[in-house]
């Protein structure tokens, strides 16, 4: 069975809706750890179902390079097949991604390519789209520019505000994201360029 493992920055509700979909076996997986960086909530919820988290804190390492080799070790430990960024607030190094290659699935507050980087909601909000929604995708070395697998829209109404889209937004993202994570852990998605083959 592959083994799941986690990077969590926030609130962790990501984590927690997919972590719940492997523990009930609807996914078929084993969850490895949680890893944060910084204090987050997302480390309680990890414990709180039974799942052994880490914080590993970038201030106590010299580099980006030696912060991001703790990381790798501890996902190494517990022998992850797959990382899922769920809700990571960092950029992955080129040899982070690579140790990993095609094996991290990122979700993100928009249709991508639309509104990359931090403050998704905020950027379609103020941009005026009608239409906005989440996306799951494989990293690459740029920031959520990697192959697409699932995306789910959601219609921005006229009296929306940053905070009730992200609501409407999170509720997509707790299904697209553990229904990406149940394919890749039946081996049905193929990458072949930009394209994510689902079989
Ligand atoms: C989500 O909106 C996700 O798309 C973005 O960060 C947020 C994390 O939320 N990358 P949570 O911590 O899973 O509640």
């Amino acid at each position: 069975m592959m083994i799941v493992s986690f990077l969590a920055s926030g609130q962790g509700s990501n984590f927690l809706a997919t972590a719940k979909k492997i523990q009930s076996g609807y996914i078929k997986a084993k969850i490895g750890i949680l890893v944060s960086d910084n204090d987050a909530p997302a480390l309680r919820k990890a414990e709180s179902i039974g799942v052994k988290s880490f914080r590993v804190n970038p201030k106590d390492y010299g580099s980006k390079a030696d912060f991001e080799d703790e990381m790798i070790a501890l996902f190494g430990h517990c022998k992850t097949d797959l990382i899922v960024a769920a809700g990571y607030m960092r950029i992955l190094s080129p040899r982070f991604v690579k140790a990993f290659e095609n094996r991290i699935i990122n979700i993100h507050p928009s249709l991508l390519p639309a509104f990359p980087g931090r403050d998704a909601v905020k950027q379609a909000i103020e941009y005026g789209v009608k239409i906005t929604g989440c996306t799951t995708h494989f990293i690459d070395e740029g920031t959520d520019t990697g192959p697409i697998i699932m995306q789910a829209a959601v219609t921005v109404l006229p009296n929306d505000t940053a905070s009730t889209l992200a609501k409407k937004i999170h509720a997509k993202e707790h299904k697209i994201l553990p229904e990406s994570i149940k394919l890749f852990c039946e081996g049905r998605l193929k990458i072949n360029g930009r394209d994510v083959i689902i079989s």
